[in-house]
């Protein structure tokens, strides 16, 4: 690409109010932020669980580093293999009750191998519209696009897919892409009905989990087992310590032959450095927690749902009707993602801006990233917050609706 054209992309993106910047924050927690000296209230992390700062594990990375050293110092088919990636994954095993799993550096590395190994050129993969950029560009760039170009169905319609399964049973072999919980919408698909579906269809059914491992389902074990599916049942599971386990990497989780072949062949898996092990210890003490720490589920319950009886009272626009959002799950469990709809781009960037003022961190979510017209607040709840924060918050926000 010419540099004027990069300009002129630049140019563009701003000109529509889309320019996306970083901004270097200082402590983070779930709850609280500090930026220039200021502190915020957190209101767009996606530390549901408040383990990104919890002292136990903090402790767990500090004691490993000093174990192992910083990094891995290679790829894991090298020397980048540790005890502690050894212990992470038998201990994801044991707690999801699959067979194996196999560790990347990060959720998008993982989504990227699931779909470029686990579909062959004359594959057909359906994916669900609004399912996240790591699956969609790993679907657009895939072989299988000369023969079988991408279908996608309707966002979490079953009718839909179902269609789309008809329409190409000529193909190969359908894998059917879809999420636990989605990441800019909150809601989930019904599960065991797309399992159904693909079954009678001999369709493989590939499931990203980023947002609902840690925080839906019995111990944490997310979407899936939230809805009475055992993760075994799901061809492969991809999940991420990035969220809820308040860390970063990830892993492919299904049964030995399918984690096997991605051990062979999976370019981001083989020519990458591994997680460092420090982490992976890290992260395996976060688990522990989950698993054993049912009150951070039940904080985060309590937490949403406040959200949602103030938000209801104030007539604020949430996204998801109540309906929507727990339709699938039993009636105690719902997304921490939750949504005000705003339209323009501008206007969402204007009320961010506004809230940013009064002390609240709530970044606006805008296209590409969402479909046009469609900006919106992501609000993100966590156990780590306290009724007075989700008070505050819908007072703050009332001003402006
Ligand atoms: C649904 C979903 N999948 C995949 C990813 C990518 O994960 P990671 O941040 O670990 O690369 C994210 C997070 O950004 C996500 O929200």
């Amino acid at each position: 690409m010419q540099l004027a054209a990069m300009q002129q992309a630049l140019i563009d993106r701003e000109a529509k109010a889309l320019t996306r910047s970083t901004r270097a924050l200082g402590a983070v927690s779930g709850r609280l932020l500090h930026v220039n000296g200021r502190q915020y209230l957190n209101f767009s992390g996606n530390d549901y669980l408040g383990l990104a700062s919890e002292p136990k594990v903090q402790q767990a990375l500090c004691d490993a580093v000093s174990q192992y050293g910083v990094g891995s110092t290679g790829s894991p088919l090298v020397t980048g293999f540790h005890a502690a990636h050894q212990a992470l994954s038998a201990e994801l095993c044991d707690w999801l009750g699959v067979e194996r799993v196999l560790l990347f550096s990060s959720g998008f590395a993982a989504n990227q191998s699931m779909l470029e190994c686990l579909a062959s050129a004359d594959d057909q993969l359906l994916l669900d519209k609004l399912c996240h950029a790591s699956l969609i560009s790993a679907a657009q760039q895939h072989p299988s696009q000369v023969k079988q170009p991408l279908r996608r169905f309707a966002h979490n319609e079953l009718a839909s897919l179902e269609k789309l399964l008809q329409k190409t049973a000529s193909a190969s072999h359908q894998l059917v892409v879809t999420e636990g919980v989605f990441s800019m919408d909150g809601d989930s698909p019904d599960l065991p009905a797309m399992l159904r579906l693909c079954q009678q269809h001999q369709a493989a059914l590939l499931l990203d989990d980023a947002h609902g491992i840690g925080v839906l389902g019995p111990e944490g074990r997310g979407t899936a087992a939230a809805q009475g599916i055992a993760c075994s049942e799901v061809f492969c599971t991809m999940a991420n310590f990035g969220k809820a386990l308040g860390a970063s990497g990830a892993f492919l989780a299904a049964n030995s032959t399918v984690i096997e072949y991605l051990e062979q062949f999976a370019k981001h898996y083989i020519y990458s450095t591994a997680l460092p092990p420090a982490l992976c210890a890290a992260v395996h003490c976060a688990i522990r927690l989950v698993r054993t720490e049912q009150w951070r589920r039940d904080q985060l319950q309590d937490n949403i749902r406040l959200f949602r009886q103030l938000a209801a009272e104030a007539g604020l626009p949430l996204l998801q009707a109540e309906e929507a959002t727990s339709s699938w799950l039993d009636s105690s469990q719902h997304s921490a993602i939750q949504l005000l709809l705003l339209g323009e781009a501008s206007r969402a960037l204007a009320l961010s801006q506004a809230l940013q003022q009064q002390g609240i961190w709530l970044t606006a979510i805008r296209p590409p990233t969402v479909p046009p017209n469609s900006a919106r607040l992501r609000i993100t709840l966590s156990a780590s917050h306290q009724p007075d924060d989700i008070w505050f918050l819908i007072n703050t926000l009332r001003q402006y609706f």
